[in-house]
């Protein structure tokens, strides 16, 4: 099928160069910037799928709005001064997305790629940058092919949400589970580009992990999948973070076991009932447990029996197994947390995803297939990871920076296990051996005036970790995108100057991901304010295959 599509671009190529000389001649003429959209849009005609224009919008449609804002999640990008697309195309097929790559690339317009829309940055819908830009939103794409048996798997196309794929998977049978995130509203393209971690990592890995194949259009507009875009581009597609390297829109994943029940519980502890040894506790052992067995941390601002503020420190929990099974192992590793059978509830593995998103009022697994509630709200998030237990006594010192805030949440979640196994080259995703755990800092807020102090909060709170968390290269994690990283400043900023950011998340891979990128979009077509920069390191495309592998 996938060559099929690269020769019928052929004609289209020597078809394309013709019009397109007319097109420019026009847009030359007259620098109306709606004419040039005009023929942007006839560009996309030529395109012999493209029988009608349902899947373009452009501000003159009514609809144009509320195709922008339906997966709009982080408010603090939904504003009128938020700068918005020429067009919003939501491909209905794969050629769909492969001419609004050869038309946006004639006419220097940027893309953006949207799945789920949850970009913390909202880089999948805005720029921060001058270009024009044209969104690919892959809502429309969302089929979802599953295979059971041995080697069970499943093709997803991108648009499908997280919440879709589970459902759909544990329709098929509820012994089969999908190795993601825990919120169900995340894109399946976004999420699995940059990793995807969830309760199921400390036993299988990220999502990316567990990717087998994927089909995506490059920057030459060609449809590829597993063996024609070749095991380089494959391997920085998996965690790379999304939008360097093509329009993902397909996924193949390994499916994994999931057995008939499995175990939750969330347990609080506020510090006056020891919610610090706890924590201490956990720091110690969350990464060495049973690889059946996640816990995360939670830690927000609570009351105490008093009224009085006080930090809040709570278990949230997934168990691979039976309520007793949990209840042994927990005994055995972590007997402090006091775990009783009346803590502890069974449920299926869909079931989980519900009780993870704190669902309420008697929603049914059958909302996931719905793509809803989005969670709108303005936020704003950094990430960090622990590579040696922060030391009780400095607890102390954490909680009353937390106090500090409005309203902030930190959420940590305990590596070890297969995470540790996996080589750190294996895929982009370098935070792998020695590795504790990840914090994540959230401040949520619901009007739009808090932002400033909000955001000024974290940033001191991040400054002050400094001496608790991994360093040289400080560790990021690309899904909670942080633009405070670094940003590059336009398609010529330079591989060197991106290393401030690119190392923090990917590490030593960050040059494996530019020496790709140098090979498969030497011109950066595919740019963004964190895109990957393309390192050309050799004149010829043989010479630079050559230097990628002598690299690995
Ligand atoms: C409420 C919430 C809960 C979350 N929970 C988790 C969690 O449990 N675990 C976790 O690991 N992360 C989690 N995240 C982070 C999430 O994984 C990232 O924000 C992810 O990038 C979102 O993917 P998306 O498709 O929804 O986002 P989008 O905004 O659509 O895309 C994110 C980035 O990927 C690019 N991109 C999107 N689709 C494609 C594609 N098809 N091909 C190429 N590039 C593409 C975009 O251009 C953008 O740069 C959460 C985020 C939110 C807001
Ligand atoms: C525009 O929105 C309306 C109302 O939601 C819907 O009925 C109509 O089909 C939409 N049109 C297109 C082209 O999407
Ligand atoms: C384009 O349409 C034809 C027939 O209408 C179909 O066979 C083909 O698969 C479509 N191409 C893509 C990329 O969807
Ligand atoms: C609640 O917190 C306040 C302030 O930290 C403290 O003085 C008080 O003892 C706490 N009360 C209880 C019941 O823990
Ligand atoms: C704790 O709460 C009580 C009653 O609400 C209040 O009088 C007291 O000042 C508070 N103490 C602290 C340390 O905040
Ligand atoms: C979950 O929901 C409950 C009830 O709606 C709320 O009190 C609690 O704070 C929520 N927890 C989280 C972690 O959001
Ligand atoms: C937002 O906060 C400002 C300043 O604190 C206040 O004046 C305003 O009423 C608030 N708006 C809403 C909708 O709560």
């Amino acid at each position: 099928m996938e060559l099929n599509i690269i020769t019928q671009m052929i004609p289209y190529m020597v078809l394309f160069s013709a019009a397109v000389a007319v097109a420019v001649a026009v847009a030359v003429a007259v620098s109306d910037p709606v004419v040039v959209v005009d023929n942007f849009l006839q560009c996309l005609t030529q395109d012999p799928n493209a029988t009608n224009s349902d899947f373009v919008f452009t501000p003159n449609d009514k609809n144009y709005s509320s195709v922008l804002e339906s997966t709009i999640i982080n408010l603090r990008f939904a504003s009128s001064t938020t700068p918005k697309p020429l067009a919003i195309i939501t491909p209905l097929t794969y050629s769909h997305v492969q001419y609004t790559i050869l038309c946006s690339k004639h006419f220097k317009f940027q893309i953006r790629i949207r799945s789920g829309g949850h970009d913390y940055a909202g880089l999948s819908y805005t720029s921060n940058l001058q270009t024009p830009f044209v969104v690919i939103d892959l809502k429309e794409l969302r089929s979802i092919t599953i295979e059971s048996g041995q080697n069970a798997h499943v093709w997803v196309e991108t648009g499908a949400t997280l919440g879709e794929l589970y459902y759909w998977v544990s329709q098929e049978s509820q012994n089969l589970g999908v190795v993601a995130g825990t919120c169900p509203t995340v894109g399946v393209g976004g999420h699995i580009s940059g990793g995807g971690f969830g309760n199921m990592m400390r036993k299988y890995g990220l999502a990316a992990d567990n990717v087998i194949d994927a089909r995506i259009v490059d920057a030459n507009g060609r449809l590829v999948d597993r063996k024609s875009m070749g095991e380089d581009l494959f391997w920085a597609i998996r965690g790379g973070g999304g939008g360097s390297f093509g329009v993902v829109v397909a996924w193949k994943l390994n499916l994994v076991y999931v057995p008939d029940k499995v175990t939750v519980f969330s347990v609080s502890k506020t510090l006056e009932q020891g919610g610090s040894s706890l924590f201490n506790k956990w720091q110690h052992i969350g990464h060495k447990v049973s690889q059946d067995l996640f816990m995360r941390i939670i830690i927000q601002i609570g009351l105490n029996d008093t009224g009085n503020k006080t930090i809040q420190v709570t278990f949230n929990s997934m168990f691979l197994g039976s309520a007793d099974k949990l209840i042994e192992t927990i005994t055995d590793s972590f007997p402090e947390l006091g775990l009783q059978e009346k803590d502890c509830t069974e449920m299926r593995w869909i079931e989980t995803v519900l009780y993870f998103d704190n669902y309420t009022k008697g929603d049914s697994i059958d909302d996931l297939k719905e793509r809803g509630p989005e969670p709108k709200i303005y936020f704003n998030a950094k990430s960090d990871y622990v590579k040696q237990v922060i030391p009780e006594e400095k607890l102390e010192e954490i909680w009353k920076w937390c106090m500090e805030g409005d309203n902030p949440v930190l959420v940590m979640e305990s590596h070890g296990g297969k995470m540790s196994e996996i080589e750190e080259t294996t895929i982009p995703y370098p935070h792998r051996k020695g590795y504790l755990y990840n914090i994540q800092y959230v401040e949520f807020w619901g009007n739009e005036s808090s932002g400033k102090r909000r955001i000024s909060w974290m940033r001191k709170m991040y400054e002050k970790m400094t001496p608790y968390v991994a360093n040289n290269p400080r560790a990021a994690y690309v899904n909670y995108r942080d633009l405070d990283l670094g940003v590059n400043y336009d398609s010529k900023t330079s591989y060197s100057n991106a290393m401030e950011w690119g190392n923090k998340y990917f590490g030593d891979n960050f040059k494996r991901l530019a020496m790709v990128k140098g090979v498969v979009d030497p011109d950066n077509f595919f740019f963004f304010e964190q895109s990957i920069p393309p390192l050309i390191t050799s004149t010829t495309d043989e010479d630079k295959i050559n230097v990628i592998g002598s690299y690995l």
